[in-house]
């Protein structure tokens, strides 16, 4: 496979993308919040059908311009702001990596619902997202951050191939718990 994300010097896709493609076989996949598309670029190289939505038209604007490139038939990039939580299409993958902690915190409740409703019966939701415990309280100032075991409660009655609240290193070396979660939607 073409590693497109070293030629346009996009970061590698982030290993938790990886590690749910090791369960899921190529469908339609939405990436919320995909930056510049380094997670959308590895998946539509898998041969899923990408939606990829971000508020910052900036990034949307710099993937679009590599799907012209490539001319890359299966990546949807668009403009959107998930606060709206008004998906309007489901898919069989759902990733949102380390993005919910920039959402409106009133908003993340109806958002995890509205992704909940969009993934199709026996489809994914990955979620990678900061956490503020009494062992490891959030160093940064995220909008909106999850407590412990906040996540797993909202998906309940989904199969949960991953979850942990693992202590992870940001990339300025500041030290915090993340959950993350790849859940399975009853079929
Ligand atoms: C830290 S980046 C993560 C990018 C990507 N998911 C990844 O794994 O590399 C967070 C992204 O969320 C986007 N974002 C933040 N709030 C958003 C919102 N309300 N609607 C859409 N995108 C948003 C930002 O523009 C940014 O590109």
């Amino acid at each position: 496979m073409t590693d497109l994300n070293s030629r346009y010097g996009l970061n590698p896709p982030h290993s938790e993308v990886v590690n749910a493609c090791q369960h899921i076989q190529p469908c339609k996949a939405l990436d919320m919040g995909c930056s510049n598309g380094r997670n959308a670029l590895y998946l539509s190289q898998l041969g899923f059908h990408v939606t990829a939505v971000d508020k910052n038209a900036n990034a949307i604007q710099m993937l679009q311009s590599i799907v012209e490139q490539e001319g890359i038939a299966n990546i949807d990039a668009r403009v959107y702001d998930i606060d709206q939580a008004g998906l309007d299409a489901d898919y069989g993958f759902i990733a949102c990596t380390v993005t919910l902690m920039f959402l409106n915190p009133d908003r993340v409740e109806a958002v995890l619902a509205d992704m909940q409703d969009r993934t199709l019966p026996g489809g994914y939701n990955l979620i990678v997202c900061a956490m503020d415990t009494a062992a490891h309280p959030c160093p940064v100032g995220f909008p909106f951050i999850l407590q412990e075991n906040q996540l797993r409660a909202m998906y309940q009655g989904w199969e949960m191939l991953k979850y942990n609240e693992n202590l992870g290193t940001m990339h300025n070396g500041a030290q915090l718990q993340f959950a993350t979660m790849l859940a399975r939607k009853p079929a």
